[in-house]
């Protein structure tokens, strides 16, 4: 059995105040804001490329788009591409919900030659698409606690950190019946990322972050996700207790946003679109995302 994280790889870095949780998450700044700031995982958008371009410009913590269990478990190629890591501080996000599979792919899972880069495992029960909801995963899984606790396990058995990325529930009855915050307080991960809407919402509407001060008074580690684009709403959310904030749209719209956040002379479009070219040629990749414009919103996503 592999077994990547030892305390000495993450314990050099950290600073006395940095919380518990984040044991395994190295400051990059000694006057780095309190907040983490989290590159979301975008399926096409958030490639192994698009990672190390963040990374490069302040985002402290990045996350593979969704790698779908069943095929990671048969090394399916495409997938492993997807979840390749370069250096870039990186989270693989999997959908899935067989502990079986979760296995199969940790035991034969080849960490990035730059091994501080892997930073764990992180579980999507956020996605509303009926093509996974249906099946029970996603969204689907928020009320599923013992499952959860059992996947998360899994994951500890490999000595990985694990997270989860969850919305307020599968539709409007599940948010008023408080289901985020029962898959909170009944489940033991290393921190929650938590899309301020359930799975029925979309774009349109307003995210809702007026639950996140009861989930931190929780105590666990909440990161705030959902339309977050300024140092004002960054603040807003600091003052209800959370920890640190995902960002998705706005960090293709803006990839030098995690500098803007961190009070760091912002790089301009064109310095980081030559980067981005450069790096596509580094790691011999193909895509053609052209920075600064606004994503795809299909109502389906996580
Ligand atoms: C094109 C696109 C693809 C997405 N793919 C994923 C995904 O693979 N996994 C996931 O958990 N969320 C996915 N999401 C949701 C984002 O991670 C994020 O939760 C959502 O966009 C809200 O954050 P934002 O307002 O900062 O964009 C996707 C969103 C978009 C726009």
């Amino acid at each position: 059995m592999l077994k990547f994280i030892s305390s000495s790889l993450f314990g050099d870095l950290i600073l006395p105040d940095i919380s518990e949780t984040f044991k395994w998450f190295p400051l990059q700044l000694p006057f780095m804001v309190a907040m983490k700031l989290m590159l979301a995982p975008m399926e096409n958008l958030t490639t192994p490329v698009f990672r190390e371009l963040a990374r490069n410009h302040a985002c402290d913590l990045a996350f593979t788009e969704m790698a779908r269990l069943s095929a990671l478990a048969r090394n399916n190629k495409s997938t492993l591409e997807k979840i390749t890591i370069h250096h870039a501080s990186t989270q693989i996000q999997i959908i899935g919900n067989k502990e079986s599979k979760l296995r199969k792919f940790l035991e034969h899972y080849q960490p990035p030659i730059d091994k501080n880069a892997f930073r764990g495992i992180n579980l999507n029960l956020g996605c509303p698409s009926p093509n996974f909801t249906n099946k029970g995963l996603g969204a689907a899984m928020m009320k599923r606690t013992a499952k959860i606790n059992s996947m998360i396990k899994t994951v500890r058995d490999y000595s990985m950190p694990v997270s989860i990325k969850m919305r307020l529930g599968l539709n409007h009855y599940e948010k008023t019946k408080k289901v985020y915050l029962s898959l909170v307080e009944n489940t033991d991960a290393d921190f929650y990322i938590i899309h301020a809407r359930h799975g029925k919402e979309t774009y349109q509407d307003k995210p809702d972050y007026g639950i996140f001060p009861a989930v931190a008074r929780t105590g666990k580690t909440i990161i705030a996700n959902g339309n977050i684009d300024s140092a004002k709403k960054v603040q807003v959310l600091k003052d209800m207790g959370v920890k640190g904030v995902m960002i998705g749209r706005a960090a293709i719209r803006d990839p030098a946003i995690f500098e803007r956040l961190k009070g760091k002379t912002p790089t301009t479009l064109e310095k980081l679109q030559n980067e981005f070219e450069q790096l596509k040629k580094t790691y011999g990749s193909k895509e053609k995302l052209i920075l600064g414009r606004r994503p795809k919103e299909q109502k389906t996503r996580g």
